[in-house]
């Protein structure tokens, strides 16, 4: 049976807990609340084949970092996450990569680089080709969401589960 570990990192606030939970549970909160480790465990079919998704989603905050490069070793695929309304969140996202470049001593590991909070259009701070770049000196597939509306929820969990299947 196939299994996949994904990994959802990014800095505090971006919205990672909600995408996850928009994802696996369908649904969103407005209230925030700081992960300090969170993991999911859920049977999915993607291209109609199943697959056991993994999914621990990791704290942003800083008083939490310590705890966060283990999980770097673990993953088989990565969602780096910024938030459009919020610019030390997309030079972050810059220091995730690095991390997880380093890490995985500069092996080719899947990630899908995503710019959350698509929805809050009058407090967009970064651009979608902004993202697009930033992506692309990944080498990563990009993608604008919502985890308020939905918006490409599903689409970047199962694109980074087609990139961890092709590798
Ligand atoms: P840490 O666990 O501290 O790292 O934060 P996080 O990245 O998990 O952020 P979380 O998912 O807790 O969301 C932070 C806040 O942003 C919450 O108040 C959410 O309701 C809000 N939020 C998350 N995603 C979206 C989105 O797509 N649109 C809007 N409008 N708000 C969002
Ligand atoms: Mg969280």
């Amino acid at each position: 049976e196939e299994s996949c570990k994904i990994v959802v990192v990014g800095s505090g606030s971006v919205g990672k807990s909600c995408l996850t939970l928009r994802y696996l549970q369908s649904k969103f909160v407005e209230d925030y609340d700081p992960t300090i480790e969170e993991s999911y465990r859920k049977m999915v079919i993607i291209d109609q084949e199943p697959t056991l998704l993994e999914v621990l989603d990791t704290a942003g905050q800083d008083e939490y970092r310590s705890i966060r490069d283990k999980y770097f070793q673990t993953g088989e695929g990565f969602i780096i996450v910024y938030s459009v309304t919020s610019d030390p969140s997309f030079v972050e996202a810059k220091n995730f990569h690095q991390t997880l470049q380093r890490i995985k001593e500069y092996c080719y590991t899947p990630v899908i680089t995503v710019g959350n909070k698509a929805d809050l259009e009058n407090e967009r701070r970064i651009t979608y080709q902004q993202g697009q770049e930033l992506s692309s000196s990944f080498k990563s597939k990009f993608m604008e969401t919502s985890a308020k509306t939905g918006m490409n929820v599903p689409q970047c969990f199962e694109e980074l589960v087609r990139e961890i299947r092709k590798w």
